[in-house]
């Protein structure tokens, strides 16, 4: 493979400045986005005085310390767009990510929210070896979800050709990479396989497949599915990651020349590693919860955002900018599923809300071959436990199942059982989530 180092000339300069120079502009412009905060959202203004600190007390970086974080309730308490900063008519477009509840949590761009999105994703794409005049197959879906269009407009604004293709329907996608030719794809890491998988079936070697890149992010991956996904479609995996919270894909993108770590685009976002359970910032090099200060978001800013993956800050090496580790967990209990998040609270809420059902559940993820399995083992209530056909408890079952898909987003396989059939504890503590895919290295 072809490693493709970028000429000076292509670089931002950003991109080499000195820490200095980030430094002072990430101080100007977390000033600016405190005050925007607090003058805009009234969420914000009660929270900043509640805990007694007003923007005027940011001196320094290291005082962003003094400020209270945002976590995912307060985006949905404020449910869906309390935490906008500017008048609705100024908000170009909503993405939306599962939230702790059957409601979503709500991200609000203004033009030029969704201008500077654009502008990073070509920086992520451009950094993992992506130029003008490439073609650039996308496989994230598009809609609500972040990874389709953050993709796209980004793709576009460094010049290449776009295929929106995005996710399903795999023997087109193959069809489409045979006849279009390109040399970009952007893909969970799962599909990826998938893809791989496609190729391998009809006989396709790596070295006939037109692609160069993979821009692979949105669930966790190691180095041992990297590995795989390399040598199956003959691409370099550069890992991309994001939130829908903070923007949405292209947070922090790799750089193809030394794949050690997301560049964290520092210049817009601003990166703190946490003791998730003091809340203490750390030293870069310490793994913790990653939190971020969005630097220039007019719509939905948001300050100290709490995102639950762990990780570890990394000293810069390719770029000026500091990198993030792979994503080794979460402090929450948020599972992604073919790169769908999902909280088992909003299953649970499915399965509780069925009065025939008895409380207890049990969510089992496997994994065959590349993808996952989500089955949902519920119980019937005792009094209905032995009068319902067998054709009436499968009933239940397909209609939870369709609530799960329509409100969850994912499809799962629901097992209606008699009740007390699912294995309780001995500590009488119910075990709601077995998670038997085998762990990414
Ligand atoms: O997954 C945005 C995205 C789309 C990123 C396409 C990369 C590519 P959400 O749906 O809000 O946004 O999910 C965000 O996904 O907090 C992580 O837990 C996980 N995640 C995202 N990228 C990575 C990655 C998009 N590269 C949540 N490695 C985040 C590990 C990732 N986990």
């Amino acid at each position: 493979m072809t490693v493709k180092k970028p000429t000076p000339g292509e670089l931002e300069p950003i991109e080499t400045a000195s820490r200095d120079e980030i430094s002072a502009l990430q101080l100007e412009r977390m000033k600016w986005s405190l005050r925007h905060a607090y003058e805009n959202v009234a969420h914000y203004r009660k929270k900043f005085d509640d805990h007694g600190v007003h923007p005027d007390d940011l001196k320094t970086l290291a005082d962003l310390a003094k400020f209270p974080f945002t976590t995912k309730s307060d985006l949905r308490d404020t449910y869906p767009f309390g935490m906008f900063a500017v008048a609705r008519s100024q908000v170009a477009r909503v993405h939306a990510s599962s939230g702790t509840t059957g409601r979503p949590i709500v991200a609000g761009y203004t033009l030029k929210d969704i201008d500077t999105w654009a502008h990073l994703m070509a920086r992520s794409i451009r950094a993992a070896g992506g130029r003008a005049g490439d073609t650039c197959h996308i496989s994230y879906g598009y809609g609500l979800f972040t990874g389709g269009l953050g993709a796209h407009y980004g793709a576009e604004r460094l010049g290449c050709m776009v295929v929106p293709m995005s996710g399903g329907q795999t023997e087109k996608q193959v069809q489409l990479i045979q006849d279009f030719r390109p040399e970009i794809i952007m893909v969970t890491p799962s599909y990826a396989l998938v893809l791989a998988e496609e190729f391998e079936r009809l006989g396709v070697k790596p070295e006939d497949i037109s692609l160069k890149i993979g821009l692979l992010g949105a669930e966790p991956w190691g180095q041992g599915m990297r590995d795989e996904i390399e040598r199956k479609l003959g691409i370099d995996a550069i890992n991309i990651y994001g939130l829908t919270e903070v923007m949405g894909p292209g947070v922090a993108s790799e750089c193809i020349e030394s794949k050690d770590g997301p560049v964290i685009w520092e210049d817009h976002f601003y990166p703190e590693i946490i003791d998730p359970e003091t809340g203490q910032v750390l030293a870069d090099g310490e793994a913790g919860e990653l939190v971020f200060t969005s630097l220039s978001k007019e719509a939905a800013p948001v300050i100290r955002y709490r995102t639950r993956d762990l990780t570890r800050l990394l000293a810069p090496t390719s770029r000026s900018l500091r990198r993030m580790d792979r994503i080794t967990g979460r402090t929450d209990d948020m599972l992604i599923v073919r790169g769908v998040n999902v909280f088992p609270s909003v299953i649970e809420e499915q399965i509780l809300r069925d009065k025939r059902l008895a409380g207890t559940y049990q969510i089992r993820l496997t994994r065959e071959g590349h993808l996952d399995n989500v089955e949902v083992q519920c119980e019937l209530q005792r009094e209905l436990s032995n009068r319902l056909s067998l054709h009436e408890t499968q009933a239940i079952g397909a209609e939870l199942q369709q609530r799960i898909k329509t409100i969850a987003g994912i499809t799962t396989t629901v097992t209606v059982m008699a009740h007390e059939s699912i294995a309780r504890t001995l500590t009488g503590k119910a075990r709601r989530v077995v998670d038997d895919r085998p762990k990414q290295q």
